[in-house]
């Protein structure tokens, strides 16, 4: 996605310096040539060895450092190629010394000398964020032209609950995605994406669930905004925050996600149903808590009655209008990979199913292949769920 991009990333010293490393390795990922650029209080929570080794490229920490001595002029040579200068996290004072146009170290130095666009990503105490003084900075880089991604609101540091926390790496990934003008082919198209692991209940305690994070669901539904995609997220992932710019619609059962799948899917070219849906449900579900009962000091054997759920997918391909939609199923199995995800999409009348084994529940990976209608088949590696989520939407991209 981000091959043939040169992106700095300033670091200064917020102790959420600790997140900067997500977003450096996450850029490398994505294909981009990643510089970091760090303030020497930066150094005194995270090693710059720590960012050389996820950048695979020397750390600035001083312009006239000899491992630069293979760059002419390094504030010059590196900011002329830079695509992007983010900097996470960005302090009040980095903010400030940028308002009155300072170079009094490596990082603001190589911002003043670049035309690049610029991305900052404030974290700071609440108090330091209302600062008249920082609020008027901070409106002055914006009125320059900087980007501005958060601060969130949240548990910080310093003990307080309160606005200041520096976004979430991935939402700072999107934005870059998006300001380096990454492939919008799928703009003025409507994605919808479950994700997660449907949750069903025994009682009002208890429930059955599966290992399913959802992170494949959020990639995708993350890659298609970053594509130019209007994206509904449909999630039963209990813990996964918002991507950026999407207001996940929460369910937790099977029927929860079924009803709103029916309500958002019409308007939409193409349903991704990453969602590890339940096929069975408890029949009756308790009102209150089951307790253990025991017979003559023996405890008794508990049973539940299961009952199919609905197949969503199934469900939509039987609806109105079946033709004009991409119908995009997954197929998670322990044994014949390939044939059993074949006779899934059969069935459920997709045009493509994404076929992976059960290794890569609940990870930060996945090694998948791509069946497609006319029976095609692509396989792909063991790669990151953020690639991957961009490989499936290249197929959806050419069919919507
Ligand atoms: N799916 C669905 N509705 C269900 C069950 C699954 O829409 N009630 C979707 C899943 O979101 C996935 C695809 O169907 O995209 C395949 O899901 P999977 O659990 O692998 O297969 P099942 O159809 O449930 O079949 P089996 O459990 O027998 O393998």
């Amino acid at each position: 996605m981000l091959s043939g991009k040169t992106i700095i990333v300033g670091v200064s010293s917020s102790i959420a310096a600790y997140k900067a490393c997500e977003v450096v390795s996450r850029l490398k990922k994505l294909g981009a040539d990643v510089w970091v650029a760090m303030t020497k209080e930066a150094g005194n929570l995270i090693a710059p060895l720590t960012f050389r080794t996820l950048s695979g490229n020397p750390v600035i920490t001083d312009l006239f450092a000899p491992e630069l001595n293979s760059l002419p002029v390094p504030h010059i040579s590196l900011t002329k190629k830079a695509h992007l200068i983010i900097i996470s996290p960005c302090t009040a004072n980095i903010i400030a010394k940028l308002a009155q146009g300072l170079a009094d170290d490596p990082l603001t130095t190589m911002v003043l000398a670049s035309e690049a666009p610029k991305l900052i990503a404030p974290a700071m105490n609440p108090a330091m964020w209302r600062n008249p003084l920082v609020v008027e900075n901070t409106a002055k880089l914006k009125r320059l032209g900087f980007q501005l991604i958060g601060p969130e609101s949240g548990c910080l540091a310093c003990g307080d609950s309160d606005i200041g926390r520096m976004s979430e790496p991935d939402d700072i990934i999107s934005r870059a995605v998006g300001l380096l003008g990454g492939a919008q082919d799928l703009k003025g198209r409507h994605v919808l994406v479950t994700a997660g692991g449907t949750k069903e209940a025994i009682d009002p305690v208890r429930f059955i669930s599966n290992r399913s994070s959802g992170r494949m669901g959020y990639a995708l539904a993350r890659a298609a905004r970053e594509r130019g995609a209007d994206v509904t997220l449909i999630s039963a992932s209990g813990y996964l925050p918002d991507p950026l710019d999407i207001k996940a619609i929460k369910v937790e059962s099977a029927a929860g996600m079924l009803e709103a799948v029916l309500d958002f899917y019409n308007n939409a070219q193409a349903v991704i149903m990453a969602a590890a849906v339940a096929d069975f449900r408890p029949k009756h579900p308790k009102r209150s808590k089951i307790k253990k009962v025991e017979r003559r000091k023996l405890k008794v054997e508990h049973r539940i009655e299961l009952e199919p759920t609905e197949d969503i997918l199934k469900a939509i391909a039987q609806q109105k209008g079946r033709n004009s939609r991409l119908l995009v199923g997954f197929a998670l199995e322990t044994e014949e990979l390939i044939r059993n995800a074949k006779k899934k999409l059969e069935e459920k009348d997709l045009d493509l199913i994404v076929a992976n084994d059960q290794t890569t529940l609940d990870g930060e990976a996945i090694k998948f292949s791509l069946i497609s209608r006319d029976g095609r088949i692509d396989e792909y590696p063991l790669q990151s769920k953020d690639r991957a989520a961009h490989v499936i939407l290249d197929r959806v991209a050419a069919a919507v």
